[in-house]
């Protein structure tokens, strides 16, 4: 079958006269979209049935359709489902009855681009053909298969697990539907979602990432919602807060898990309300955020034993996006060691190391309980310490294997004190003996947050915030 695709010329989305296929079999609704369109300049084409869509596709270029969920002859999914296989690039927003959101989740998860609800704000539907017209198009975001050299951060990995996982990136950064990343820590959830960003419509819209198990409980509320000058004590001047600075963007919750019962519910609100209320504010303002979720907990489990509402997990899970641990692509940490043994010798400014065969072969055989991350600080570590140009098994100091390293956690960590003459002010010398001693407990665990945490005398929550306090959480 030949398709014309909707997007394939770059030069398309710059065409004055964008081409939009509405398709529904309602005369009204095709006046009411047809006028509204028309008014933001857009060249507007209408098809009564499934039939007559799937025929003009094949015809004509387009680089937006909208369509409703029943037709006469079928269902607004079938299109969706036919865009995706024969367009891929064409986005395709579905128009749902009210209160069916199973429908807009189904057609968000066959690939469709967003959904509009009846009865349809006008408001909604101009920011939804704004974002589609804003997409970047397909051929330009191709990830690169290592792409060490380029600027832009990507997942590195050729093995089955890591290409289909790419794939299904670049098809997410084509929806705005909710996205769930789950992985163990340092498996790349972060990364994942910043590459759904850049490659999306929002791609020039900020990408805001929260850690929500940082926050102290009684910040939360205005550090998501903002504040009003002058709503509390040391309020001094008006502040957005994370929706309203990541309005028009994606808002990155990560550890999403932590966040207390009582936010969830006004989490929930906001997101599906798509309004935000400032502290000591009586406007609400209208908000338009992508949210990506991500934990190394099990969330269904959380839902489970009530530690998480079950509401606020489907709305935040419209798509799992699982990442694989490091060691389920061994295959791979050849290639992800390289890259990244290349970038930390660049950043340092020397000559660019490699490994011996026996080296590669112990990296291969390791386990990583932390994933990319513990590969980049054990490589780090050896380059802090080792001068050769070759670098061996020895200098990989690599742990011991889990099972004996779980026998040998110490009940209290015995720390080298700071030398207290050292001429630091008193709140420096604190913080770096509360900095020593968490990384002591994160490389006992093996950057297990909750055994270090636990090794360390304190709740999860109060190590996260510490190290973010700390400047820990980029390299740790
Ligand atoms: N496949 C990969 N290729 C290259 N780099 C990767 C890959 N996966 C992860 N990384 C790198 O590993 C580090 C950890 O990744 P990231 O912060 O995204 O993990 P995470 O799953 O969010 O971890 P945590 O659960 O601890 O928050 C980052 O420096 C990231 O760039
Ligand atoms: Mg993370």
């Amino acid at each position: 079958m030949s398709i014309v695709s909707g997007r394939d010329a770059v030069s398309s989305r710059k065409n004055p006269s964008p081409n939009i296929l509405i398709v529904d079999d309602e005369p009204d609704i095709i006046e009411l979209l047809e006028l509204t369109l028309a008014r933001m300049g857009m060249d507007v084409v209408s098809a009564r049935s499934l039939d007559e869509a799937k025929q003009l596709l094949q015809s004509k270029r387009f680089q937006l359709c909208l369509t409703d969920m029943r037709l006469a002859d079928g269902e607004g999914l079938d299109l969706v489902k036919f865009i995706a296989q024969f367009c891929a690039d064409l986005p395709v927003a579905v128009i749902t009855a009210h209160g069916t959101a199973e429908n807009a989740v189904a057609a968000l998860k066959a690939g469709a681009f967003d959904y509009l609800a009846k009865p349809v704000s006008l408001k909604q539907l101009r920011d939804l053909v704004k974002s589609a017209l804003n997409l970047p198009p397909m051929a330009a975001h191709a990830v690169p298969a290592a792409s060490s050299q380029s600027n832009q951060r990507v997942l590195l990995g050729e093995s089955q697990p890591m290409r289909q996982l790419r794939a299904t990136i670049d098809k997410l950064s084509r929806s705005q539907a909710a996205v769930y990343i789950s992985g163990e820590s340092g498996s790349g959830k972060e990364l994942a979602a910043r590459m759904i960003h850049e490659r999306s419509a929002r791609h020039q819209q900020p990408f805001v990432a929260v850690n929500c198990g940082a926050i102290p409980e009684n910040l939360m509320e205005s550090e998501f919602f903002g504040y009003k000058k002058g709503a509390f004590t040391g309020a001094e001047k008006d502040h957005d807060g994370f929706f309203l600075a990541a309005n028009g963007g994606t808002l990155f919750l990560d550890e999403v898990a932590d966040l207390p019962l009582a936010m969830q519910v006004k989490l929930l609100r906001v997101i599906q309300e798509k309004q935000v209320r400032r502290i000591g504010e009586s406007q609400e303002k209208n908000v338009d955020v992508r949210i990506i979720s991500a934990t190394h907990k099990r969330l269904n489990q959380c839902v489970e034993t009530g530690q998480f509402r079950q509401d606020l997990y489907y709305r935040l899970n419209v798509i799992e996006l699982n990442m694989p641990a490091l060691r389920e692509m061994r295959e791979d940490i050849p290639l992800i060691a390289t890259a990244v043994l290349e970038k930390l010798c660049r950043d340092a400014a020397r000559p660019v190391s490699s490994f011996t065969k026996g080296a590669l072969a112990k990296l291969v055989n390791y386990d990583y309980p932390g994933n990319v991350r513990e590969l980049e600080n054990i490589l780090e570590r050896t380059l802090a310490l080792c001068g050769e140009v070759q670098i061996g098994e020895a200098e990989l100091q690599l742990p011991v294997a889990t099972k004996e390293a779980k026998s040998s956690i110490p009940e209290n960590i015995n720390l080298i004190l700071p030398d207290l003459d050292s001429g630091l002010p008193l709140q420096d010398y604190l913080d770096q003996l509360e900095k020593d001693s968490i990384i002591k407990a994160l490389n006992i665990s093996r950057y297990n947050r909750t055994k270090a945490a636990k090794t360390l005398g304190i709740t999860v929550r109060s190590l996260r915030y510490r190290m973010e306090r700390l400047g820990l959480n980029e390299n740790v």
